[in-house]
């Protein structure tokens, strides 16, 4: 079993809910574990992926009358994960211990959340969900061969926009960032007003000053909000650690103007990303090194110190070293 217990005992993002359709299986992978996601009513039951007659995969399985039979001898398990009928035996009362490996599962902000373990918090708040004055647009999810903490490092960091997204996010000529501060405490971290320089920040085509303030609200989500001279772009973002150096990302874009449609904004954030990737990958050591001392880092590096530090006083060592 995974030592992780931050993760374990955390809310991860695992398939986009409308994905999830009434009467069939889906298989998704969290934290090197194997799960079966399905529904029955407005529930989601999201198990370990075996059964534990002869531990074939429950996604294989048939989802019927509220029930997900294995695909292989049949057995019928309840919505509760307890075998309900031996199909080679139907007169004989299933045993207690022939029951699924069940985990908590939840739907919001159109994501379904898994947590594998106790859950010690609530599922981060996305502070513009549910504000009207802010259109939503999903974007993702994005696959990194990196480690979780690695993608969550190259979401917060700034100075690299006008090298990794020049001509989009920055330019080589404007790279100065200013002092900025940056505050933790037990509910994550703050890093406010970081002011850059960027050729579009709108969309009007105008270069202009903008600021970002970031928030990390859990080891592995974090968002921001950028503001210029009006308007507002924001994000909130969440990995899928899937193995130690195999991420899932997904996105939400938030802005309270629109200029663009829907495909023009995924298509932006898609490019963008495709800019990171390759250089996410590319870091060495693969997992996160929380010692500090193990990397060199520069003041505009504050948030990303932050960052390690936080999560080496959480005690998280999954797609970390
Ligand atoms: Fe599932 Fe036999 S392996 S019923
Ligand atoms: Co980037």
């Amino acid at each position: 079993m995974l030592n992780d217990q931050v993760l374990v005992n955390d809310w991860h993002v695992v398939a986009r809910a409308e994905e999830l359709q009434e009467g069939r299986t889906m298989p998704v992978r969290l934290l090197e574990e194997d799960l079966v996601l399905w529904r029955v009513g407005g529930k989601i039951c999201a198990w370990q992926d075996l059964c534990v007659h002869r531990g074939t995969r429950l996604s294989l399985g048939k989802v019927e009358n509220g029930t997900l039979a294995c695909a292989y001898h049949g057995w019928v398990y309840n919505e509760d994960g307890q075998c309900i009928r031996y199909p080679a035996h139907p007169s004989q009362q299933p045993s207690e211990r022939a029951r699924a490996r069940v985990y908590q599962a939840r739907e919001k902000y159109g994501w379904i959340w898994v947590c594998l373990g106790e859950a010690t918090r609530d599922i981060p708040h996305f502070p513009q969900w549910e504000d009207a004055s802010y259109r939503k647009v999903h974007c993702g999810p994005y696959t990194y061969k990196a480690s979780a903490p690695r993608a969550i490092e190259n979401f917060l960091d700034i100075t690299h926009f006008p090298f990794v997204h020049q001509s989009y996010l920055g330019d080589p000529t404007h790279a100065e960032v200013n002092d900025y501060q940056v505050t933790t405490d037990e509910d994550g971290i703050t890093a406010s007003n970081i002011t850059v320089w960027q050729p579009d920040p709108d969309g009007s085509g105008q270069g202009a000053l903008v600021s970002y303030t970031y928030r990390v609200y859990r080891p592995l989500t974090a968002g921001f909000v950028k503001s210029s001279a009006g308007p507002h772009f924001a994000m909130f973002f969440t990995i899928t650690p899937v193995a130690p150096n195999l991420s899932h990302a997904w996105a939400y874009v938030a802005m309270d103007y629109s200029n663009l449609t829907e495909s023009e904004i995924q298509e932006f954030q898609n490019l963008i990303t495709m800019q990171d990737v390759p250089i996410v990958e590319s870091q060495r050591p693969e997992l996160l090194p929380l010692d500090l001392q193990a990397e060199l880092h520069l003041r505009s590096d504050r948030t990303a110190i932050a960052y390690r530090k936080w999560l080496g006083q959480l005690g998280l060592s999954f797609g970390t070293a």
